[in-house]
């Protein structure tokens, strides 16, 4: 049966080599995101790589009208749904907290927005009773930090969210997997410099099909960020709050 994938921030750097991999294996793309010429660059380059079909649509995670066509079509689909949201926003916690007002659209972009469509979606998964859901935080989220706590928070929320979404939908035969990436050479962080074990969009975007077909619930993407986080998490609060990593 043939699968329909719609992803939600389908611009991203990361979302582009993933939805090339799905187009090599003829799956249909709903590329959903804000910048519909971009989106419709990326559909073409899809068909020419297998897709059976790829459409750009809007979407805007701080609008949720835009939300109901794709919801729409989902209930259309005659075969599998699939999710897989990179949406997210980070912008410098100093401009954060120059500008508290930033909070809103960085937790909407990166957690709330994301999460109000999967909980929309989610009795369409349901009552087809197969199909996967992958939500992309960050290890930023493992663990408040110095240098992005308000994206972190987000993300954290994100992370819980779609535990919580795994145990809900598990019951009917939908996969939850949730990703964290640690840094990637993308768009969002264009111009930082020492980054450790920065990862390509390519092996990123491998590996969380990898972990899709193998139904894993977490996947930290490189595997370093796993004994890597392991360590963080594991230091204690009060040596913790004067580290600056
Ligand atoms: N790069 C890293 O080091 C890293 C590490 C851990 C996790 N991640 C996560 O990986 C995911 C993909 O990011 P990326 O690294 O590929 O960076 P990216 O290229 O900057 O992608 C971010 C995506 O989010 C979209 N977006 C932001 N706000 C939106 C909104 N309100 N509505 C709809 N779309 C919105 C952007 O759309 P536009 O093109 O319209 O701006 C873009 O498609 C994100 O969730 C990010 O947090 C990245």
């Amino acid at each position: 049966m043939s699968q329909t994938w719609i992803i939600l921030g389908a611009t991203s750097t990361i979302a582009r080599a993933f939805a090339r991999l799905l187009a090599a294996r003829g799956h249909s793309l709903v590329l959903a995101g804000r910048d519909q010429n971009e989106l419709q660059i990326i559909a073409e380059d899809c068909k020419i790589r297998g897709a059976e079909q790829a459409e750009a649509v809007p979407f805007d995670a701080r609008d949720a009208k835009t939300f109901d066509p794709i919801l729409a079509q989902a209930e259309q689909c005659a075969g599998d749904v699939c999710v897989a949201v990179f949406v997210g926003s980070m912008p410098p916690q100093d401009e954060i907290d120059q500008d508290p007002s930033l909070i809103d659209g960085t937790v909407t972009d990166s957690f709330t927005g994301p999460a109000q469509f999967l909980t929309a979606i989610a009795p369409v998964l349901e009552q087809k009773g197969k199909g996967t859901v992958i939500g992309v935080g960050s290890v930023a989220g493992d663990r408040g930090r110095l240098g992005n706590y308000v994206y972190g928070a987000a993300k954290a929320g994100f992370h819980t969210y779609l535990s919580g979404l795994r145990n809900r939908l598990g019951r009917s035969g939908v996969h939850v997997v949730t990703v964290k990436p640690g840094t990637v050479d993308t768009a969002m962080t264009w111009g930082m410099d020492k980054l450790p074990f920065l990862a390509q969009p390519e092996k990123v975007a491998g590996d969380i099909l990898k972990a899709a077909d193998k139904k894993k619930d977490t996947l930290y993407t490189p595997f370093i960020w796993w004994p890597v986080m392991t360590v963080i998490r594991s230091i204690p609060e009060h040596v913790f709050k004067k580290l600056k990593i």
